[in-house]
């Protein structure tokens, strides 16, 4: 169960995303392995995915937007969070290699829980405000494409490269944090997983079943411990793994489709930068107006689950 939240917490005050640098189309694999265009944009929404650069490359990249565009330097930043499946080692954490390449003095930490990471990141994030910190760098940064069977065709023709960041920063006022929720099926772990020096094994049509599940029961717990209901929502910002999984996620909560915020088909499953990327994309065109109510939801490997409703308002920017 969520605890109510109190008072003051925190605002989003920056945003920056950074792509792989080499675009790979369905054609492409259509090139390389038995498919099609056809049956990957029908079965996935996928066009195409990036691909290439570093867990570190793209976080850094991306980070360094989201300074710029709070204004922000690097020693102004109280700590980073940085979500991945994806680390460029085993040890140090990722984290580490961003910290210094970013000049932060700051302490820094990498989150694991998969596709939902970044979600899990955020709400670390906003419990760090209320701990005392002014400042938090929260980056979702994954290079799937290292970790996927380029001879697997039920994978391959999901994955990509990218990287989304967001500063978010305390306020005595509202913070824009209404309702949270964090979960865990540990007991779903062999439906999709990697061993270490391995690439991703996934049995699809169950982490699929799964994973609308997730999606919806993380979502309403949210809505709940907001005190707001499914018709308030301006925009659902999903996971971007499967625009089938939006579809049926979207019906199951009675929100209409158009108010699903989709880069997938341009960006394929890109794990725990899958959120950012999209939020990003709302910010940034201008769909998302002051006062409008935002849901964020995902799902990934674990099985986790993980959902934020934010409200967007003057004090974000
Ligand atoms: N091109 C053509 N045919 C294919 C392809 C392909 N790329 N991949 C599989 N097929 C074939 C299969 O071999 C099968 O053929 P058969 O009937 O002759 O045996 C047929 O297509 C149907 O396969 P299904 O697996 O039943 O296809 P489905 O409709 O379930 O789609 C998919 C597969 C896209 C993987 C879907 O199950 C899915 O999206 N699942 C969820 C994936 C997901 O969200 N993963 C999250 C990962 S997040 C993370 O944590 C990294």
């Amino acid at each position: 169960m969520t605890p109510p939240l109190e008072k003051g917490g925190g605002v989003i005050t920056g945003w920056g995303i950074a792509l792989g640098p080499e675009i790979l189309t369905n054609h492409d694999l259509a090139d390389r392995m038995d498919t099609s265009d056809e049956w990957i944009v029908e079965r996935t929404g996928i066009r195409e995915r990036r691909i290439g650069g570093s867990t570190a490359g793209l976080a850094v990249q991306a980070a360094k937007n989201a300074l710029a565009k709070a204004g922000r330097s690097a020693e102004e930043i109280d700590l980073l969070i940085l979500a991945t499946t994806t680390p460029d080692d085993q040890i140090p954490a990722t984290s580490a290699m961003v910290q210094s390449e970013l000049g932060l003095t700051c302490g820094a930490m990498d989150i694991n829980a998969a596709c939902s990471g970044f979600v899990y990141s955020l709400i670390t994030g906003f419990g760090f405000l209320k701990l005392g910190y002014k400042r938090v760098l929260v980056v979702g940064s994954e290079t799937l494409s290292r970790f996927t069977d380029w001879e697997d065709r039920s994978t391959a023709i999901l994955f990509g490269d990218g990287a989304g960041a967001f500063i978010i920063e305390a306020t005595e006022a509202d913070g824009c944090l209404l309702g949270w929720n964090l979960g865990c099926d540990g007991s779903l772990r062999d439906i999709l997983f990697a061993e270490i020096g391995g690439t991703i094994n996934m049995s699809g049509q169950e982490v699929f079943r799964k994973a609308v599940i997730a999606m919806t029961d993380s979502a309403e717990s949210s809505l709940t411990a907001s005190g707001l209901s499914a018709n308030e929502i301006a925009y659902v910002i999903p996971h971007q793994a499967n625009i089938r999984i939006i579809e049926s996620s979207m019906k199951r909560l009675g929100i209409p489709l158009d108010r699903a915020v989709s880069v997938l088909e341009r960006t394929g499953n890109t794990s725990s930068a899958s959120i950012p990327l999209a939020l990003f994309e709302a910010l940034d065109d201008g769909r998302v107006s002051s006062g409008d109510i935002l849901l964020l939801v995902g799902f990934g490997a674990g099985m986790t689950s993980a959902s934020a409703v934010i409200q967007w308002g003057t004090n974000n920017e």
